[in-house]
């Protein structure tokens, strides 16, 4: 079939991109669903900082590409041998389908899946090859197993999980990256306690939802850090204890001073380095640094390892919350519903195909937190 996609061909585009135009809307070919995949009406595509990271050259990708990773839509149609799913199933995406089989998989760590790691290199999905195509018969990469900038997906039936939410259908793409990321990170990475110490730096989608995440469990004090001192603002109203500017020469100073000598948990939820250099002088003998942003590929972060003994200090890092979608996406479902993640106050504006690239200067420019495309809005 042919439908509408927003399609990357090159990266390292001029800023603004509402005028160099790196995303364009292309007429593409997606071919049928095979054994074990679904064909999906994309509902709401989310725009996540990880997508910038491809489109500005920091995080390589194979081109083109149909971008969009945290998504939601509904089932039109099911491959041979899918029982559990039928069509007119609202499902959230979550991007890192997993085989069953390997080691990881069978490990408990389904968002570490060998399998699809070698795919998504590839930009296929597990079965093999894309089942995209551009006018010319190209073949087009599929991102992360999603790609839902796009009016439909076909997609390995891992990669959806089925919702009963509350939220509108498109708004619900948020828990497929940055609810699961964010509050996973904290919960089932870090699993840390009620009473517990945390600073979460860098206060986008995910940071947010680190902090809600932070709240959830019960720590005693909730640092935000961040450049922006309107975000700061809103990590105030969504329950951060307290607020630090990062650009301040003596923010570590101030968040030591808050906690007697360091926090227990500090979450890097911004891809810099410098927010990494943050965290880790910012816990305590015996803490713990969690890093969940994505940085430029080719950036390093240096430490002193006899600190790290002298101290017991353990860096670690958190891929998609380390959550098992099908058991998490449904938890955090049933907080929201609580009123315990109002994640529906992280979602500023739903997007047309033709805004998608003032979106992404948007984001760049910190000036929004999630931003929902609706593929199929006039
Ligand atoms: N680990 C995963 O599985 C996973 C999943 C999704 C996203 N990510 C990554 O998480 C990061 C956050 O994503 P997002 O969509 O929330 O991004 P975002 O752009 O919305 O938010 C990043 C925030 O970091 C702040 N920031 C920048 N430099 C800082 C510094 N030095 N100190 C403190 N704050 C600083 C920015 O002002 C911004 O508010 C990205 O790197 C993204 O690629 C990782
Ligand atoms: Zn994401
Ligand atoms: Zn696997």
């Amino acid at each position: 079939m042919k439908m509408k996609a927003a399609v990357l061909r090159e990266i390292g585009a001029k800023r603004p991109y509402a005028l160099s135009g790196p995303v364009r809307i292309e007429e593409v070919e997606l071919t049928p669903p095979k054994e074990g995949e679904l064909l999906v009406k994309i509902s709401g595509g989310g725009l996540c900082h990880s997508d910038l990271s491809i489109i500005n050259g920091h995080r390589a990708r194979p081109m083109p590409l149909v971008l969009g990773h945290e998504g939601s839509g509904e089932v039109v149609e099911v491959g041979v041998g899918v029982r559990d799913i039928k069509m007119g199933d609202p499902i959230v995406f979550q991007f890192s389908a997993s085989c069953g089989v390997c080691i990881n998989c069978l490990s408990g760590r389904p968002q570490l899946c060998e399998t699809h790691n070698v795919a998504r290199a590839k930009g296929h999905l597990m079965a093999g090859g894309s089942r995209l195509k551009d006018g010319k018969g190209q073949e087009i990469a599929h991102q992360s197993g999603v790609s839902c900038f796009a009016e439909y997906a076909v997609i390995d039936r891992g990669t959806a999980v089925k919702v009963d939410s509350d939220l509108p259908l498109a708004d619900a793409a948020i828990f497929g990256c940055a609810v699961m990321t964010g509050v996973g990170a904290v919960l089932n990475t870090a699993r840390i306690r009620a009473g517990d110490t945390v600073a979460c730096v860098g206060l986008g989608g995910v940071g947010l939802n680190g902090l809600l995440g932070a709240k959830v469990a019960g720590a005693e004090k909730i640092i935000a850090v961040d450049i922006s001192d309107d975000k700061l603002g809103l990590a105030r109203q969504l329950g951060a204890t307290h607020t630090v500017n990062a650009r301040d020469t003596d923010h570590v100073e101030q968040i030591l001073d808050m906690t007697g000598g360091g926090v227990d948990y500090a979450f890097e939820f911004s891809g810099s380095v410098a927010a990494t250099e943050t965290c880790y002088k910012s816990i305590r003998m015996g803490g713990e640094v969690v890093i969940v942003g994505l940085a430029p590929n080719n950036s390093l972060f240096t430490f002193n390892p006899a600190d790290i003994v002298n101290s017991e200090k353990a860096i670690r890092g958190s891929y998609m919350g380390s959550c098992v979608p099908v058991r998490d996406i449904p938890r955090y479902i049933e907080l929201y519903r609580q009123g315990r993640l109002p994640v529906d106050k992280l979602i500023n504006r739903s997007i047309s195909f033709d805004e998608v690239n003032d979106g992404f200067d948007k984001l760049s420019d910190g000036l929004a937190i999630r931003q929902i495309l609706e593929p199929h809005r006039a």
